[in-house]
């Protein structure tokens, strides 16, 4: 959770055949039996061709600069004709298998707590049943594949679990209709709406109420919707944010994300070729339409004909025939999306009204480049006697995150000079981002911790095991050999596999070695075992480097390293409540547990239709997202340049960044690190200690959303401070009393665990429904399929040549940073930078997996968001919108790095100024 942010990618695949041969082949599909294009004609008859048939509309659409979203059984039916292949099942899930290793969770997992609110899983025992099911010649689809193992991972609850892998990553599906969940007067029982009655009513005030939903596709609508999030739910702790996540949310509006329902469908939605979505309201009214499916990646793949295609590229990773490149469009299948309209939006303080349909008021703070597209994310507002701060991600590149900090800071000062007494923290839809704002905000508000740092204390540990522990201890020693003024020194200070520069919560002291960070001993809880816990160090300065790009002292979190506390403390904690939506996650996890730790309460927002209390952050409570690229890199770095007996270890050969992946995979992550909270860690220092993650954590307060709050932030906030200031009798019934504060133990005991029947069903496959057509024979071309053949390198970013770029991809200024010893020629150069679709997951990787590639050059790329583009109208005319692949913090540029022998200033906190591949590796 941490702020670092796991978006890697890996996109090689590796094929087995092609390595034990010895010999590189060239894997791409065959092409000269003649040219594919020349097959795609009108009039032939589509339905032979499900796949052509879509990747000719995606031509089309690409072409006069639409968005390419189509029905959703159309791409349906393309995607149950894709075989699958035994061999590369296997070989994924071995690499998968080996990945998770690393998941701090997988016993408590297996064996939860009783507080824990959702099934338990024995990730290992799933995928081996897959594993079984592969060998039995279980499967016949690469999607009924995906799926189970989509399943297996959705059922780990932990958003830093994520995964985006084959042909799965081509489309997420999505609802032509907006939804919201509103009580009609914040007493009685939430009920789905349309969002576009309930904006109809607000703007005619309400003089006539909304109908709720009746019922969706003939079921009674709340017991749909409770499925629907069993099904598709991804990365919380407890079935309230689950349903939360379904919804639209003016603070998701504002980050250009859709709920769940909305546009984040991993499973198809419909019933085999029936994509229909019949919504009727209560008062009699019926809509119809259907489910959507919206392509990923706005990188053309290029002529896609067969299944085969399908596979080789979305599979196997194998790129058609070149892409042409602007310019000399000869013929090509259009103009790209290079002339996209830019977002054009009001400015400042306007921005959030305009974006959440008027649901935000005009801030009166707002940060530096507030905008949906990529930059500034706070706002402060003072409205009566209270003052709001909203801080939608911690999620920003560290050029903005100076603008942050001062936004924050802007506000507490201006909220001082008006004599505030009441603050609202309000942390709705905060995925994380980076954990050092999380610090730093927190310190703004409590400067004088008391001795001994218990409120941000934040300790953490991690899973032991023998290639854990192999890479730590060749990491930290290789790490320990450098001399203090070598590049890597700096670089590398914050690399998870270097553990002398964290403290051991045991004696205060930087560890010295792995070993006694990790030391063997026998299993602690259901047969794993854990390291030491381990806290930052947050005054070295080779840490704040490495792990912050914190570049100069100045650019330290408030109150660490060189960044003195400068003001005191306004608010008392009982003057300051947070307001959450539970999906507060990763870095806000981190956030709020400092808060609450301080003695600050919590209100939460929304929740299933039931009373009962709800947790204020159920997103994960981890504290390190991590991903399998960045691992890569460690394990091949251990092999290489380390070269100790490494027969623990995956080979990686030398033309590769990734072990075999069997599948191509554009992000494979997990929790590296658990919390472990102070007082858990004091009550017996020697003990196993109960990760935060499996605790019940309920806020103090649960309010539901109502027709009139759900997109009126100004009401929300001002029932928040009714609640927390005025009224606690008007908290949802039976909410309250199951939080604690310091000195005060709760008076309730958290709800156990329901006995539910473990919903990641390996078993049943079968998710098209009844109506799907299993007996159409597959359009699988067996030649198609180039599998064990060859070899296929990773891709990283391209100079554009004389201001052109392939199509998708556009021409953009992208700061320099130079690598370990070297510093650059130019500090700009323009790169081609793919489009990308954004997602809410916690990485913010959207869909630039595949392009970070090259992890030390191009470090993690974000998907940051750049333009407003219409769907298709006739299907519902939702905007969506289309960002550009941006590496985090500059591109280490081969071409414009030269070698330099000295350190080159002394301002600076390290001798270069080069940007850290630990930060690459951050996670949110
Ligand atoms: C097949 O699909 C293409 C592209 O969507 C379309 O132009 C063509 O008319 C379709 N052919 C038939 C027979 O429907
Ligand atoms: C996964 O890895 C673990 C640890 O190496 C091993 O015990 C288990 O058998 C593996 N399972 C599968 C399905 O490969
Ligand atoms: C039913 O409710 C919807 C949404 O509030 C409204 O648009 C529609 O006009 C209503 N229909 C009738 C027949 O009142
Ligand atoms: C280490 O520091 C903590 C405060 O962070 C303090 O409570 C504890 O007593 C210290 N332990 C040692 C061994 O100094
Ligand atoms: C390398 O390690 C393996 C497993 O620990 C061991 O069996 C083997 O003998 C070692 N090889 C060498 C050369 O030390
Ligand atoms: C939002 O709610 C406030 C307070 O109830 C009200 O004054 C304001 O008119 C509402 N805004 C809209 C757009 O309905």
């Amino acid at each position: 959770m941490s702020s670092f942010n796991p978006r890697m990618l890996l996109w090689s695949t590796l094929l087995l055949f092609g390595i034990l041969g010895g010999h590189h082949v060239d894997a791409r599909p065959k092409r000269d039996d003649g040219p594919l294009l020349s097959t795609r004609q009108e009039g032939r008859d589509n339905s032979t061709r499900p796949c052509g048939a879509v990747f000719d509309e995606v031509d089309r659409l690409l072409a006069i600069r639409e968005f390419p979203a189509f029905t959703a059984s159309d791409v349906y039916a393309c995607l149950v004709t894709i075989p699958f292949a035994k061999d590369v099942g296997l070989r994924f899930i071995e690499y998968y298998n080996t990945t998770l290793q690393f998941q701090s969770t997988l016993a408590y997992l297996r064996y939860p707590t009783a507080e824990y609110q959702q099934p338990a899983i024995d990730v290992v025992a799933e995928l081996g049943r897959v594993k079984d099911k592969v060998l039995a010649g279980g499967y016949q689809r690469q999607l009924d594949f995906e799926y189970d193992i989509h399943s297996i991972v959705l059922a780990m609850h932990d958003s830093h679990v994520t995964l985006t892998f084959g042909i799965t990553a081509a489309f997420t599906f999505a609802s032509e209709f907006d939804i919201v969940s509103a009580s009609l007067d914040g007493r009685a029982l939430p009920k789905p709406y349309l969002k576009s009655d309930i904006l109809i009513a607000q703007a005619d005030g309400f003089k006539r109420q909304p109908s709720p939903i009746a019922t969706i596709n003939g079921f009674p609508a709340v017991e749909y919707l409770t499925r629907f999030a069993k099904q598709h739910a991804f990365g919380n702790l407890e079935d309230h944010a689950d349903w939360n996540d379904l919804f639209e949310h003016p603070a998701n509006d504002i980050q250009g994300f859709y709920g769940t329902w909305g546009g984040q469908i991993t499973f198809y939605p419909g019933n085999g070729p029936d994509d229909g979505l019949i919504i009727k309201l209560e008062n009699g009214t019926t809509h119809e339409g259907i489910w959507l499916a919206l392509l990923n990646s706005l990188h053309n793949p290029g002529p896609i004909e067969t299944a085969g295609d399908f596979y080789n590229y979305f599979v196997l990773g194998l790129e058609p025939a070149a892409m042409p490149v602007i310019g000399d469009d000869d013929g090509g299948p259009g103009p790209s999306f290079g002339d996209l309209k830019p977002i054009e939006v009001p400015k400042d303080e306007e921005v959030w009204a305009f974006e959440s349909d008027g649901a935000y008021p005009k801030a009166d703070i707002a940060q530096e480049n507030l905008q949906i597209a990529g930059g500034g994310v706070v706002t402060g507002y003072f409205q009566d006697d209270i003052g709001i701060l909203s801080l939608p991600s911690f999620f920003q590149y560290p050029d903005e995150a100076k603008d942050f900090s001062a936004a924050v800071q802007d506000f507490i000062t201006e909220a001082g000079k008006r004599k505030i007494k009441k603050i609202i923290i309000d942390i709705q839809q905060n995925r994380g981002g980076t954990v050092a704002l999380a610090f730093d905000t927190f310190r703004r508000f409590f400067p004088d911790e008391p001795q001994g740092l218990p409120w941000s204390w934040a300790g953490s540990r991690r899973r032991s095991h023998p290639m854990g522990d192999l890479l730590g201890t060749e990491i930290t020693d290789w790490w320990n050999s450098l001399d203090e003024d070598d590049f890597d020194k700096w670089d590398e200070a914050a690399n998870e596999f270097v553990v002398s520069t964290k403290i051991n919560a045991l004696t205060n002291k930087t560890f010295s070695n792995w070993r006694e960070y990790s030391p063997s001993r026998s299993a602690n809880y259901r047969g794993d075992r854990w390291s030491n816990v381990e806290r930052y160090d947050l005054f070295n300065d080779q840490f704040l480097y490495s792990a912050f790009s914190s570049e100069n002292v100045e650019d330290d979190p408030y109150g660490y390293g060189h960044n003195p506390i400068e003001t005191s403390q306004i608010w008392t904690a009982d003057q300051i409540v947070l307001l959450t939506d539970g999906l507060c996650s990763s870095a806000c996890s981190i956030f709020a547990g400092m808060m609450a730790q301080a003695g600050v309460r919590s209100v939460v927002a929304g929740g299933r239709p039931e009373t009962g209390p709800m947790q204020a952050v159920a997103g994960s409570r981890g504290a390190r997202a991590y991903s399998s690229g960045i691992l890569d890199w460690a394990m091949k770095f251990v092999q290489e340049t380390l070269a100790p007996n490494t027969t623990l270890l995956p080979v990686i050969p030398d033309d590769f960044e990734t072990r075999d992946t069997g599948i191509l995979v554009h992000n494979a992550g997990f929790n590296l690190r658990d919390e472990i909270l102070k007082p858990d860690f004091d009550r017996d220092p020697d003990d196993q200690h109960l990760p935060r993650q499996f605790q019940y954590e309920a806020a103090h307060c649960r309010i539901f959303y109502t027709v009139r709050s759900i997109y009126n932030m100004t009401r929300l906030w001002s029932d928040v401070a009714k609640v927390a200031w005025t009224d606690q009798g008007l908290c949802v019934q039976g909410s309250t009393g199951y939080a604690d504060l310091p000195g005060q133990p709760a008076i309730s005991l958290p709800p156990p665990r329901l006995p539910i029947h473990n919903s990641a069903s390996v078993v049943d496959t079968a998710r098209g429904g009844a109506g799907e057509d299993d007996n159409a024979p597959p359009t699988f071309n067996e030649g198609d399929i180039v599998a064990g053949q060859g070899l296929v390198k990773q891709e990283a970013l391209k100079l554009c040549e004389a201001g052109a770029c392939p199509r998708n991809f556009r021409c953009e200024e992208v700061p320099v940073k130079c690598g370990t010893g070297q510093r650059p020629t130019q500090s700009t150069a323009e790169y081609c930078l793919p489009l990308c679709r954004p997602s809410n997951s916690a990485d913010n990787s959207g869909t630039c997996g595949k392009y970070s590639a090259d992890l030390k050059l191009n470090g993690a790329l974000s998907c940051r968001l750049k333009f407003a583009v219409e769907i298709n109208k006739a299907k519902g005319g939702r905007q969506d919108y289309v960002g550009c692949c941006q590496p985090r913090s500059g591109i280490k540029a081969k071409d414009f790095c030269v070698r330099s022998t000295t350190p080159t200033t002394t301002a600076s906190r390290s001798p270069s100024s080069s940007t850290s591949p630990a930060v690459a590796a951050a996670t949110p």
